[in-house]
């Protein structure tokens, strides 16, 4: 029976793997032979000493730093949760390195967008600084979880000589990590200013490849300059950088607004719209573009504007005149136009503008404006305006996506996840992650009660889903109804009538799920401990006592690399608890004593349930006897059932 330990996978062993399937030739008696390696990459080997890369003081540690294992766990967190056994929504309070690490396998390939607003390194924010040695001790001080009062997180000022370098380390591993959460067609949207936008750049072209730039999106944060930088520039805008995971990703575009086309003189031809016709060129730039347009019907001549001419040259407007294409002017002081036609417009989808529209997509003073009034009080700054997360998601996912934020804040990604799914009864699925940082005693969020910023988070998107719920069941609903009928949403065909629209409302989902990022629940081996502070039971169960069965079957599921939100039923074989995960896709059973009768139960299980793989797992300690565990692989091998594990 394979026994599992308290660390996630192994993406070194995972990455060698792969490299050995393509390259089975650079392989001798298990290990690279690096010369061999370069032989058969040929040409595509650059060694010379001088070389176009990027590279700052740590960088190697920080690719080995996001290549060691976990040794954290996720607890599930129930008294945080909104229904609990329903909702596919995630709220993991934790450092995001940890964090990342830990859905490796349960969120690989799954996630269609990723949101970030990592610390903009102004110099006053704080960098969160990882330790190689042991990043779960590391978290718990740091965020006072340990000790009391927990290490202040002091800020990273510009004097400092590592001032980037801190900053590029902590990003690095972070970066690549989530990488591999991305669907090959997922894409991520990174927040920052001018402090590290060109660093961003560089860390990001590496590690997502720069022919995956889909754009630096520019956002104007307020309306007014200020006089506060001495050079006298108002830095008023900061940057979204945007990366694909692969090529060709194609986001949705901005709709043409067909609402100008219209058709009062019922021309065959259909709608259409009335277009200038003038250029942007003078005569001596393009003077094929400076010419008189004649009405062929009244003889009236119309000369070009002397600083921009027309659109097209002579012989197109020639061809378009016969065609029934220009508009001539009623009075000669008018100017000809085009008649446009939406049957000849290339497309009815323009490019998402890298220049967002503020106006739409709100400024800072929305974003705090919006968190203010759900929690009660200023007590986060700079959140972003829920519109410009809705944007960017509705530009990037469809309705069944899963959607990540690993520096969540007051948790505006979830709350526009929320919004945008009642809008368009989607179920798109939020996973935000969050750091228990604590909130200064002095604060006035510290005063209303909150002590660290994922309480904060938690808070906002229980009140904006309990706003939602609240606008639903009286006029929201009722106001969205045509656009229900219209769209063949999530839930299958469209739906007709407004009661059974409204039943499809109740479906929306408005909770979340609250995990609380710890070390894990299982003992390690290695460690030299104490022998008599240790309890003889402590001795034999390889599971801490302080930790409940739920959590031992979140680690489960981490560790099988399965969705933390499958649906789990207790049973009762043989008078034994067995949890059954996602319908029999694992079978947990963490009893003592565990008998035959139980292992028989668990065999049959197969049977009733038919899930395509069944994995089952037990305590080492929890078998009646070794009789029991030799025979109970055999007996599970007969029924089908061949991944069994212990703990
Ligand atoms: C700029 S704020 C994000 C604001 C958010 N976009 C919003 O609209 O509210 C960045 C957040 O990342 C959090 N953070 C920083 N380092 C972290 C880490 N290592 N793990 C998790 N969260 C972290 C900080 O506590 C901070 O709340």
């Amino acid at each position: 029976m394979e026994k599992m330990d308290g660390k996630t996978m192994d993406l070194v062993a995972e990455n060698v793997s792969k490299l050995k399937e393509l390259f089975p030739e650079a392989f001798t008696e298990g290990k690279i032979d690096f010369e061999a390696l370069k032989e058969v990459l040929g040409t595509f080997v650059d060694d010379r000493d001088e070389r176009y890369s990027f590279t700052w003081n740590g960088k190697s540690k920080a690719r080995m730093i996001a290549q060691t294992p976990s040794t954290g766990t996720l607890r599930p967190c129930r008294e945080e949760s909104v229904d609990w056994d329903t909702t596919q929504n995630i709220f993991i309070e934790g450092d995001n390195l940890e964090v990342l690490k830990l859905l490796q396998k349960s969120y690989h390939k799954k996630v269609k967008m990723i949101y970030i607003d990592p610390p903009y390194n102004t110099g006053k924010d704080f960098v969160y600084r990882d330790n190689f040695k042991d990043n779960i001790k590391n978290y718990k001080e740091i965020t006072g979880q340990v000790d009391g009062e927990g290490r202040n997180l002091s800020n990273n000022p510009e004097t400092s000589g590592r001032y980037h370098t801190d900053w590029l380390n902590m990003m690095y591993p972070r970066l690549k990590l989530a990488r591999n959460l991305l669907k090959d067609d997922g894409v991520i949207f990174i927040s920052i200013d001018d402090n590290e936008v060109s660093n961003l750049r560089k860390v990001c072209d590496e590690i997502y490849g720069e022919e995956n730039l889909l754009g630096v999106f520019q956002w104007r944060r307020r309306q007014r300059a200020d006089n506060r930088n001495q050079s006298r520039v108002s830095p008023d805008h900061e940057y979204i950088v945007a990366y694909s995971k692969t090529e060709n990703i194609v986001l949705k575009g901005t709709e043409v607004d067909l609402g100008k086309y219209k058709n009062p003189d019922n021309d065959p031809r259909g709608p259409w719209a009335s277009i200038d016709l003038s250029g942007l060129a003078t005569a001596t730039q393009r003077p094929n573009l400076h010419y008189d347009i004649v009405d062929p019907q009244t003889g009236i001549s119309y000369p070009p504007n002397p600083s921009r001419g027309w659109s097209k040259s002579k012989d197109n407007v020639l061809k378009m005149i016969k065609e029934g294409r220009i508009l001539f002017p009623k009075s000669p002081k008018g100017r000809p136009r085009e008649k446009k036609f939406v049957n000849d417009l290339n497309s009815t989808v323009t490019g998402f503008s890298t220049c967002l529209d503020s106006k739409h997509v709100g400024y800072t003073t929305n974003g705090t404006r919006e968190v203010t009034s759900l929690i009660g009080g200023k007590y986060f700054d700079f959140p972003k305006p829920t519109n410009l997360l809705k944007t960017l998601i509705d530009q990037s996912t469809e309705k069944a996506d899963i959607i990540f934020d690993f520096f969540a804040g007051a948790a505006t990604t979830a709350d526009a996840v929320l919004q945008l799914n009642a809008e368009d009864i989607g179920g798109r699925r939020f996973v935000v992650a969050q750091l228990p940082e604590k909130i200064d005693v002095k604060s006035e969020g510290f005063k209303a009660g909150y002590k660290s910023i994922a309480e904060i988070s938690k808070e906002r998107i229980r009140r904006a889903a309990a706003k939602i719920k609240k606008e639903l069941a009286t006029t929201g609903h009722t106001k969205n109804t045509e656009k229900y009928k219209k769209e063949n949403y999530l839930f299958g065909k469209a739906e007709t009538s407004v009661s059974s629209v409204f039943s499809v409302v109740k479906k929306i989902d408005l909770g979340f799920k609250v995990f609380k990022l710890d070390s894990t629940n299982i003992k390690p081996w290695e460690v030299d401990f104490d022998m008599t502070e240790r309890t003889l039971e402590d001795f034999i169960s390889n599971i801490k006592s302080d930790r409940k069965e739920e959590d031992v079957l979140y680690e489960i599921l981490l560790k099988y690399g399965l969705d933390l939100t499958l649906p789990i039923t207790e049973r009762t074989i043989a008078e034994h608890k067995v949890f059954d995960i996602g319908m029999g896709a694992l079978i947990v059973c963490l009893s003592d004593a565990i008998s035959l009768e139980v292992v028989e139960g668990i065999a049959r299980l197969k049977d009733e349930l038919n899930p395509e793989i069944m994995r089952v797992v037990f305590k080492d300690s929890g078998f009646k006897d070794d009789v029991v565990k030799t025979n109970a692989v055999q007996i599970l091998r007969t029924a089908g059932i061949v991944d069994v594990r212990s703990l």
